[in-house]
Parts: structure tokens; C-alpha cells; sequence
């Protein structure tokens, strides 16, 4: 089934503290943004992709869709100032006919048309799912830096993006969030908060966020290896 695509990229990268948004960083010679276009330009269930952008670099996103032709960017629109707020407005243009759409960090660049295709597969099924991995840490809770408990790891899962949905059921939990002022963590959640079960498909280590400085280096090796693999 083909799906849209609702790419938040209106953050300021704060943590990464690069002086630019982060999708504008270049890995190996590439941004960040091309490396994330590229794959659901490429991903054949994909109709159509809407960008979602700060209003200060809109003018800069459209010209950077012209120069790369990136025919699936159909929308790119103004987002907010919280990252939940961005995506919501990346869906109110998402077309009414769409039944599924897929909500992916730009910052987030190596999701692979193999873990997009298992998702696409279980969303058709559940309604709602999100790619995640076992947490590979021991998590331990405390208060200051006080221990008051170490958590089970065996159903502890990192959350990823893309994250999956009916377009249907997004919409309304976004609208309800907006409504109630609730800021979440995820999509997921929203959707969790209205009542539908998400469902977890296992992700890649790989489909890394860049969030810090220190992701670069994770994030640069990432590319090297897939290079090695292709030459
Ligand atoms: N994002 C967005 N609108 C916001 C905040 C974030 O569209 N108001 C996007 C980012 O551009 C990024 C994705 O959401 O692609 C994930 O957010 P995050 O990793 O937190 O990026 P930033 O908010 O840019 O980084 P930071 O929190 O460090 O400032
Ligand atoms: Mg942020």
C-alpha cells in the first residue's frame, strides 16, 4: 500500500550545537537533508513527502528541493516551535485520500526502504506502529543521584522514527493533544493517549537520530560501511 510522508525538519539542533539546523549538516559531502529525501524519493511506496520547516529557512528548503528535483516533495510548510506542533502541520496538508502516512525526523538518515516496507506491512494490519530496538543499557531510575530502582530491560524498547499510522487516527490524536494543550514525547503517544494500541516492529541500530556531536562520528561510519558494501 503506498503511504505519504510528514518530514519534520523546523528544529534548531540545539544539542548538537553545529551554528545550523541539523539537516543541513553534511556527512561525507551529503547533508543531512538529501540523505533523508533521498531514500522516500526512491522508496516506490511512497506518493509524496511534505517537508516541514522553520519559517526563516523555508526559502532555503524550496531551493534546496529544486536543486536535488526531488519530485515527491509536494507541500513544504511552516512548523512551530515544539517538534509536535511542526508535525501537526505537516499533516493538515497531508491529502484527505492518503490512508497511511509515515512521520520521519529528517535529522534521522539512515532508515532503509527495508524497515519502511515492514512497517508499511504492519501499520496496513494495525492501524498504528513505529520502529524501535531492545534498549541495549541497564536503566536504573533515580532521584538526583540516588538509585530507586532498576527497571526490567526485557521490555524496554528505544523508539524510532518513521512511526506509522492511519492518517485517520493521527489526525485526531493530534487534534485531541492540541485541543487538551498535551505535549507528548512521540506520535505514538498521542495515538496511545486515545485509546489505539501501537504495535512495535524491530528496527536497525543503524536508523540512528543525530542529536549530538557525537552521533556525527556513528553517523559518518554508517555511511563508510554502506559505501564499502556498495563498491
Ligand atoms: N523538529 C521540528 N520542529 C521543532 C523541533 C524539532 O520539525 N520545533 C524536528 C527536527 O528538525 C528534527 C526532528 O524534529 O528533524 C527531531 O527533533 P530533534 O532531534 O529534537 O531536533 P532539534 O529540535 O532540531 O534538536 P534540539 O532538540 O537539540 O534543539
Ligand atoms: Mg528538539
Amino acid at each position: 500500500m503506498n503511504y505519504w510522508t510528514v518530514i519534520p525538519a523546523a528544529g534548531q539542533g540545539k544539542r548538537m550545537n553545529a551554528g545550523i539546523s541539523k539537516q543541513w549538516i553534511e556527512l561525507l559531502g551529503s547533508p543531512v537533508l538529501k540523505l533523508t529525501l533521498d531514500v522516500f524519493e526512491k522508496d516506490q511506496a511512497c506518493s509524496g513527502i511534505v517537508l516541514v520547516g522553520s519559517e526563516r529557512e523555508l526559502k532555503q528548503m524550496q531551493d534546496f528541493v529544486q536543486t536535488f528535483q526531488y519530485t515527491k516533495v509536494r507541500q513544504i510548510v511552516p512548523g512551530g516551535s515544539e517538534r509536535q506542533q511542526s508535525v501537526f502541520e505537516g499533516l493538515k496538508v497531508v491529502p484527505e485520500d492518503a490512508e497511511l502516512v509515515l512521520i520521519h525526523d529528517a535529522a534521522r538518515p539512515f532508515i532503509t526502504h527495508h524497515h519502511i516496507s515492514q512497517l508499511v506491512e504492519n501499520t496496513i494490519e494495525t492501524g498504528s506502529a513505529v520502529l524501535a530496538v531492545p534498549v541495549k543499557d541497564t536503566v536504573k531510575r533515580a532521584i538526583q543521584n540516588q538509585v530507586e530502582e532498576t527497571i526490567d530491560r526485557s521490555s524496554l524498547w528505544a523508539v524510532q522514527t518513521p512511526q506509522a499510522f492511519r492518517l485517520s487516527i493521527v489526525k485526531e490524536a493530534h487534534e485531541k493533544a492540541a485541543a487538551d494543550h498535551y505535549l507528548g514525547t512521540d506520535d505514538a503517544s498521542l495515538v496511545e493517549r486515545i485509546g489505539h494500541t501501537v504495535t512495535i516492529v524491530m528496527g536497525d541500530y543503524h536508523n540512528i537520530k543525530l542529536t549530538t556531536s557525537d552521533d556525527l562520528l556513528f553517523g559518518q561510519a554508517i555511511l563508510l560501511d554502506r559505501q564499502g558494501e556498495k563498491a
